[in-house]
């Protein structure tokens, strides 16, 4: 949410008091002015670093940076994303390939990458979208995403899916929204439950990962009429990257407060 930011990682030995914030940009030029300006403002614990979340490699080398000078991570927010604007020329299938590559397998690679490296207490914060409710997919679809027993791999074969009823034209019919956003959003937080149950079973201590819309904010994607400012916009992704232990897990947060999918 600010500026040019995709994720932030937060070292702490206390809460609130000694960490350390990485601001992660695919370009790295304007990453670096929007760190330099944040440092410029007082922001002395901020540091930057490249990471385009559609590059595996890019990934790799951000992961081997960390694992490096640090051991491990105690937050992590995937805010990455796009959204094709409504005058795009794009066609709906290049949407498509391209929304779900950077919102939904993004967001999956990097977490897959770097969720190892969490510490005990660690929080994660995957930032979603209130166009990625279920209502909008068919009933069908809906108990997909919504199963319980859903794995990683069934999820990435219903992206696919999607995917390639958006290249035959057929989505609508097949029961997907005309949003390949919207879509996105949805397998952002179909992942977020899958990565809560596999992090409640890995035996860490109290790690908690939820998915968050921080509103309408006056970003580049959501523009200048937006009615959040990027504060107001990033205040639920920080009050849940610093949720206290015995905080809610796998769910959808809104304005602070969980609410349904
Ligand atoms: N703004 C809203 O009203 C709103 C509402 C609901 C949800 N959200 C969600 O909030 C998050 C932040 O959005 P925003 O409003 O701040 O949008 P934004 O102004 O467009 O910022 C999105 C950021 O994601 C980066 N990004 C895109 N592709 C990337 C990639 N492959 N690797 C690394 N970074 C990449 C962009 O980098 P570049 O600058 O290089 O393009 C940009 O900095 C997104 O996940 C969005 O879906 C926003």
């Amino acid at each position: 949410m600010l500026r040019n930011d995709q994720m932030y990682m937060m070292r702490q030995t206390v809460w609130h008091v000694d960490y350390l914030v990485y601001v992660l940009a695919r370009d790295q030029e304007r990453g670096e002015k929007a760190y330099q300006e944040m440092q410029q403002q007082g922001c002395s614990n901020i540091r930057f670093h490249a990471l385009d979340v559609s590059d595996t490699s890019s990934i790799d080398k951000l992961k081997t940076f960390i694992e490096t000078k640090y051991g491990g991570l105690d937050v992590l927010v995937n805010n990455a994303g796009i959204m094709f604007g409504q005058s795009s020329n794009a066609s709906f299938a290049e949407q498509a390939r391209e929304t779900v590559k950077v919102n939904f397998t993004g967001t999956l690679n990097v977490s897959q990458s770097l969720l190892p490296l969490l510490r005990p207490h660690a929080r994660v914060v995957n930032v979603g979208s209130q166009l990625g409710k279920l209502k909008n997919l068919s009933l069908d679809l809906q108990a997909k995403f919504s199963s319980d027993d859903l794995t990683v791999e069934d999820l990435v074969s219903i992206m696919n899916q999607f995917v390639s009823a958006a290249e035959t034209g057929s989505h609508t019919s097949s029961g997907w929204p005309n949003s390949a956003y919207g879509v996105s959003k949805v397998g952002m937080m179909a992942l977020t439950r899958i990565q809560s149950r596999e992090l409640a079973k890995s035996g860490k201590e109290d790690i908690v990962v939820n998915l968050c819309c921080p509103g309408w904010v006056q970003s580049d994607m959501g523009g200048a009429k937006a009615h959040l400012s990027v504060d107001e916009g990033a205040d639920t992704p920080v009050f849940l990257a610093l949720l206290p232990p015995g905080s809610p897990c796998g769910q959808f947060f809104f304005k602070r407060e969980v609410i349904q999918w």
